[in-house]
C-alpha cells in the first residue's frame, strides 16, 4: 500500500488542473482504500437528522467503509455515536437500519449496553470482570441545525467553524422540528467522486432533468463558484431574503469543504414540484415568506441539501466500493404536517425521485466510459463546471498532504 500511496501522490502532483482525474482515481481498489483511510475515516460526515432520534431509545445505524456506527439518543437527551462492534467478541450489536430499544442487546450472547454505550450486563463473566472496561467505543458526534455529523478519526478536525458558518443559514428552517416524510436509498454503480462531480454542475441539467428544470435554474452562477455576486437576479434575491431575516449570501469555507447560499427558483415557483407550487401546505418553522428559493448547502464528502420554505430535501453519499456509491435522500416536513392533508408523498418526492434516477444513469455511464483503457482526463467547462473543479481541488488538496504526511500543498491547484 505504501507504493500505492506514492503512486497516487505522483499522479496528484502530475495532474492537469481543471481536467478530470486520471483513471485510477475512479476505478482502482487500492486508490479507493486510500480514499477511505484518508478522507472518509478522517473527515466529519453527515450521518442523519436529529428528528430520526427524536426520543430516547431511538437509534439508527450506518456503514462507512468497514465501520458500522450506531447513532442513539440516551436518557440524558444527548445524541451519541457508538461503534457497532460488541466488546465481547465483536458481533454487530444493532442489526437493523433503525429502531427503538430500552437498551442495546448484542444478539450473540446478550451483553447489554445502555444507550450511551456503557456495558450494563454480561452473563457469567466471572468475579474479576469489570463491566466499566467494556463499553461500546464512542465515535465523535456533533449536531447542528437538525443535522447529526460523526467523525471516525481518533482526533476529529474542528467542527465549530462549520457550525458557526452554517447554523444561521439552517436555523430559520427549524429542521430540529421536522419529520422524515419519505426516505429513499439508491445504489449508483459509480465511484463516489463521480457522484459528486455530477452534483456540482448543471451543465447536464437541460438535457437530462426535465422535471427539475421546471423550477431549478441551470445557470452556472448557481452551481459554480464564481459569478453569483454579479448575477442581478441572485443579488435581488439575497436582498429580498436578507430583508426577511434569512442569511443568503454565498459563503464558502477557506478549504472549500462546505458552502452555503440561498438561490432563487425559476420565475414565481417556490418548491420542487411539477407545478412549482409548495408541496407542503404547512411551511417549515420560521419561514414567513414563500419566495425564498432554495438554501444550497454542501459539505464534502457526504452531503448536499436543498432547504426550501415548505420542506427540505437532504442527500447523504456513502462509498460502497471503487465503482459503487449509496445515495440516501430524505424529504423533511414540519413535524405536525399531516400526510394526505398537508402534503401528498408522491407529489413531494416526484421531482427528486426522477432526478436521482436520471443522475444515477448519468453517473453509471460516466463510470462505464472511464472503465475503458481509452479514457483520458478531459477539460471541465470553465463556467458551467467551475463547481466540479472546486470539488476536485478540495479532494486533491485534502489528500496530498496526508499522503506526504505533511502540511505541504500541491502547487498545481489554487
Ligand atoms: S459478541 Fe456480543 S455478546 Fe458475545
Ligand atoms: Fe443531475
Amino acid at each position: 500500500m505504501k507504493n500505492m500511496r506514492m503512486d497516487m501522490l505522483s499522479r496528484l502532483e502530475g495532474r492537469q488542473p481543471e481536467m478530470s482525474l486520471p483513471r485510477e482515481f475512479y476505478v482502482d481498489p487500492d486508490y479507493f482504500q486510500i480514499d477511505l483511510d484518508e478522507i472518509w475515516y478522517r473527515e466529519w460526515l453527515f450521518a442523519g437528522h436529529e428528528c430520526e432520534v427524536a426520543k430516547h431509545g431511538s437509534y439508527f445505524t450506518l456503514d462507512v467503509g468497514a465501520y458500522s456506527v450506531i447513532v442513539t439518543r440516551a436518557r440524558d437527551g444527548r445524541i451519541r455515536a457508538l461503534h457497532n462492534s460488541c466488546r465481547h467478541r465483536g458481533s454487530r450489536v444493532c442489526t437493523a437500519a433503525k429502531g427503538t430499544a430500552a437498551r442495546l442487546v448484542c444478539p450473540y450472547h446478550q451483553w447489554t449496553y445502555e444507550l450511551d454505550g456503557r456495558l450494563m450486563f454480561a452473563r457469567d463473566m466471572g468475579p474479576g470482570f469489570k463491566t466499566e472496561q467494556y463499553g461500546l467505543k464512542p465515535v465523535h458526534c456533533e449536531t447542528v441545525g437538525g443535522y447529526v455529523f460523526i467523525c471516525l478519526a481518533d482526533e476529529a478536525p474542528d467542527f465549530e467553524t462549520f457550525r458557526a458558518a452554517a447554523l444561521p443559514y439552517m436555523a430559520p428552517h427549524h429542521l430540529g422540528r421536522t419529520k422524515v416524510a419519505c426516505e429513499t436509498t439508491i445504489i449508483e454503480k459509480g465511484n463516489w467522486k463521480l457522484v459528486w462531480e455530477n452534483n456540482r454542475e448543471c451543465y447536464h441539467c437541460s438535457a437530462n432533468h426535465p422535471e427539475l428544470c421546471r423550477t431549478f435554474p441551470e445557470r452556472p452562477t448557481l452551481t459554480g463558484i464564481d459569478g453569483a455576486d454579479s448575477d442581478p437576479e441572485i443579488q435581488a434575491h439575497w436582498q429580498r431574503c436578507e430583508a426577511a431575516g434569512l442569511p443568503s449570501r454565498f459563503e464558502i469555507s477557506g478549504d472549500g469543504q462546505y458552502r452555503t447560499m440561498r438561490v432563487p427558483l425559476l420565475r414565481d415557483t417556490t418548491s420542487f414540484t411539477l407545478t412549482g407550487k409548495p408541496a407542503v401546505r404547512r411551511p417549515l418553522g420560521g419561514i414567513a415568506t414563500e419566495r425564498i428559493g432554495s438554501m444550497l448547502l454542501y459539505h464534502y464528502p457526504t452531503t448536499w441539501n436543498h432547504l426550501l420554505g415548505d420542506h427540505a430535501t437532504t442527500f447523504r453519499v456513502l462509498p460502497l466500493g471503487p465503482k459503487e456509491t449509496q445515495v440516501t435522500t430524505k424529504w423533511l416536513v414540519h413535524e405536525e404536517a399531516v400526510e394526505g392533508g398537508d402534503y401528498d408523498v408522491t407529489e413531494l418526492t416526484h421531482v427528486w425521485n426522477q432526478t436521482n434516477d436520471q443522475d444515477r444513469r448519468i453517473v453509471e455511464e460516466n463510470q462505464r466510459g472511464i472503465n475503458s483503457p481509452a479514457y483520458e482526463p478531459g477539460p471541465y467547462a470553465p463556467d458551467h463546471e467551475s463547481g466540479v473543479v472546486q470539488f476536485v481541488d478540495w479532494y486533491c488538496n485534502a489528500l496530498a498532504p496526508r499522503l506526504k504526511g505533511s502540511g505541504v500543498r500541491l502547487s498545481c491547484v489554487a
